[in-house]
């Protein structure tokens, strides 16, 4: 199968109310776990890298290994950058295959932020690569960004509008009280601030920060029509998790890297199909705008 973009699987599910899931991968292992787990669940499946994962990958080799493990997918599969701030690095990113990037100005004014998502969009437009821009600031720290919670900034309802019309994205991601990373507290969501911005517009709208967040408060949110949802930090703890298990495990004259890889994709496939059921995705393959 083809990757797919955001544009063919996003409103489907916002008119659907459920939401797909996107999952953060650093190599290999992962990628295939999160693949495996969609497939299982019968699901469509965002696989995203990051700047740095694809710096660490090799941005060719991460479009490699994701476009090869879409060939066989029984589902869709679309390969997303995530939270991207460098738009050189974007353009290198779709001109190499990606099906969809998100461009990160949200630590840049408004107009700054306008400016340099569309200009992102009109070049993702002819590699027909599906654009993710942010609005407000999700706190936290994920990759090279860090947003000190003092800096974290909600998404005004009354700013989206605009900026949807004038950047053309295909999906917003908004600040309403999730965080990346492990939560320090009691996460907190603003139900009416999400409410409000899906009263204003029909881009779908992403959750980031998706990792310790209540599943049921995810699903209160999905009912009122989010429409992906971001986990990153569970699956990489998940990850090395294993991977030290294993090796506590396996006798010392072990030497097979699959003895101590193939649980580590069996865990990332497990809370990744768990996840699918709960977004409501499971069983939407077949679907798509
Ligand atoms: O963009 C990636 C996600 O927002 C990941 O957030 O690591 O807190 O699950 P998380
Ligand atoms: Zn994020």
């Amino acid at each position: 199968m083809e990757l797919v973009t955001l544009r063919d699987i996003l409103p489907k599910a916002k008119k659907e109310y459920y939401a797909v899931g996107a999952f953060n991968f650093n190599g290999y292992e992962d990628a295939e776990g999160i693949q495996m787990g969609a497939e299982r669940a019968a699901s469509p499946v965002i696989l995203m890298a990051s700047q740095g994962a694809c710096q660490y990958i090799g941005l060719y080799e991460t479009v490699g290994i994701v476009k090869g493990i879409a060939k066989h997918s029984k589902v869709p599969v679309c390969l997303h950058l995530d939270h991207a701030t460098d738009c050189d690095f974007i353009k290198e990113a779709v001109k190499a295959g990606f099906s969809s990037v998100m461009v990160d100005a949200s630590a840049k004014e408004y107009e700054t932020n306008i400016r340099e998502s569309k200009a992102v969009v009109d070049f993702a437009r002819d590699y027909n690569c599906s654009v993710e821009a942010e609005l407000g600031k999700v706190g936290g720290k994920e990759d090279n960004i860090v947003v000190e919670d003092r800096s974290a900034t909600f998404t005004v309802p009354a700013d989206v509008p605009r900026y949807v019309d004038e950047t053309g994205i295909d999906a917003l991601a908004i600040a309403f009280g999730s965080v990346h990373g492990f939560y320090k507290s009691e996460p907190k969501l603003d139900f009416d601030r999400l409410a409000a911005v899906l009263k204003l517009t029909d881009c779908p709208i992403v959750l980031h920060g998706g990792t310790g967040i209540p599943i049921a408060d995810i699903q209160r949110c999905i009912g009122m029509g989010l429409a992906k949802v971001n986990v990153g930090t569970e699956l990489k703890a998940a990850f090395s998790n294993t991977l030290r298990k294993m090796c506590k495990e396996l006798p010392a004259e072990e030497f097979d890297p699959r003895k101590f890889l193939k649980p580590v994709k069996e865990a990332v496939s497990l809370i990744v199909k768990e996840k699918l059921e709960a977004f409501g995705s499971a069983g939407k393959a077949a679907d798509k705008a």
